[in-house]
């Protein structure tokens, strides 16, 4: 699966211009894997007037005496160097890694309305993963290059096996420091395809603190992970036994669950996926940070018992989540910053420290009247705009003879802060 950079709105589908004198820009991935070049490269090259590439890469492929070439380098001036050669009917060579469709440079020059064809290398992700033995076509593969690396780190919390792509400033170390708390062994794959390639497996600690060449790859894997399939071919698909699960989906002490309606509704507003991570404050049985979880989001419950089944649970359900067991608000202190904070046990104390870190979402959960008030305002206080409902669900049960009758569950106030949306 191909997560890629996570992102929200879907991109405008670009025409493919036609080409001018039948001139198109030919794309070639030149290195990453140690393999030859594609064989219709020699051919391109000799027939080119522009050559735009790295300066690795220009260094790596016989440019043609004469021929014009483009240090890359910012993309823009190349572009305008590419559309004024299509115009002209100048045939033109991009140089670049790996598979040039993936996480590279196709885009741009199809963005650009440039007419194109790919002559694919291998990719780096493949070519880690090859070097190591490993099947991936279950590794999510995210990109922290020219973008913000927290929602790849959360895909690194969330999935078994995550390959990113990276830059500097958002390699192998930071990514190592990120995983601090998770339970991930990580291959470095630098400089793939150079004389001085390097594989190393190591752990996010020593990661962290060691210095790494680029280009590298980071391969991340849970223990025991080989490839990261689930059983269900989807590795970050929406769960197949759905949400809001019953609570005898859950190891549970008596009350310590969050009721199945309340939890639909809770879950719903954390807005939980594949690149956000969410905590689940006074997780108690960890249902709706596991639920958020199966939705694809990295999870970190924080349990002040250390006998709550949170971890027994997460595994029932085939999910990762990072367990912290102490009291908040002295246990949040150090955790990543979350996307969305489910706050479910502990009082104001516990809800003020949640808000000041910012999440864009907060839900609470409250039996006692008395706090509704007081965390209304509260969480106005911090900019976030409210919204509460009282839940009291009556459950369809069965009496003798075939009657039915409805069980009263507990009343319960949701609030739900949401920093997005402009405050009232
Ligand atoms: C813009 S992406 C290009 C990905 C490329 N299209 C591919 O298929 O591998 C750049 C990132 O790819 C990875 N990469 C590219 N070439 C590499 C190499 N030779 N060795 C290791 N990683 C490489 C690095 O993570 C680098 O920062």
């Amino acid at each position: 699966m191909v997560v890629g950079a996570l992102p929200d709105a879907t991109p405008a589908v670009v025409p493919v211009a036609p080409a001018v004198g039948g001139a198109v820009v030919t794309v070639a991935g030149v290195d990453a894997a140690g393999t030859p070049a594609h064989p219709a490269l020699a051919g391109a090259l000799a027939g080119a007037g522009l050559v735009v590439g790295a300066a690795r890469h220009l260094a790596a492929v016989p440019v043609p005496p004469g021929c014009a070439t483009v240090t890359l380098g910012p993309v823009e001036p190349a572009l305008c160097r590419l559309a004024d050669a299509v115009a002209a009917g100048v045939p033109a060579v991009v140089l670049a890694s790996g598979d040039p469709g993936f996480f590279g440079i196709v885009r741009r020059l199809r963005a650009a309305g440039l007419p194109v064809r790919v002559l694919p290398a291998v990719s780096s992700v493949a070519a880690a993963c090859a070097r190591a033995g490993l099947p991936w076509e279950g590794t999510a593969v995210v990109s922290a290059h020219g973008r913000d690396l927290r929602p790849a780190l959360n895909a690194a919390r969330a999935l078994p096996a995550v390959a990113v792509l990276t830059a500097p400033g958002a390699g192998a170390a930071e990514v190592g420091a990120g995983l601090a708390g998770w339970d991930r062994r990580l291959l470095v794959a630098e400089r793939l395809g150079a004389p001085d390639e390097r594989l190393t497996w190591t752990t996010p600690a020593e990661a962290a603190t060691a210095t790494w060449a680029d280009p590298h790859v980071v391969l991340s894997l849970a223990p025991d992970c080989d490839g990261g399939m689930r059983a269900d071919n989807q590795p970050a698909a929406a769960p197949a036994e759905g949400w809001a699960l019953p609570e005898s989906a859950y190891a549970h002490r008596a009350s310590m669950i969050t009721k199945a309606e309340v939890r639909a509704l809770v879950v719903a507003r954390l807005r939980p996926r594949l690149g956000r991570l969410v905590w689940d404050v006074g997780a108690g049985s960890g249902s709706v940070g596991i639920e958020c979880a199966l939705l694809g989001a990295a999870v970190i419950a924080v349990e002040s018992d250390p006998d709550a089944p949170v971890r027994a649970n997460a595994a029932r359900h085939g999910v990762d989540v990072r367990l912290v067991t102490g009291r908040a608000p002295a246990a949040l202190a150090g955790l990543p910053d979350p996307d969305a904070v489910f706050v479910g046990g502990g009082g104001l104390d516990v809800l003020a420290a949640v808000t000041d870190r910012r999440p864009g979402r907060v839900a609470v959960t409250l039996a006692a009247l008395d706090r509704v008030a007081p965390a209304v305002r509260l969480l106005r206080a911090g900019g976030y705009a409210v919204e509460g409902s009282q839940l009291a669900a009556a459950r369809l049960t069965d009496l003798p003879g075939g009657s039915l009758r409805l069980a009263a569950t507990n009343p319960v106030f949701v609030l739900t802060g949401d920093l997005t949306r402009e405050t009232p």
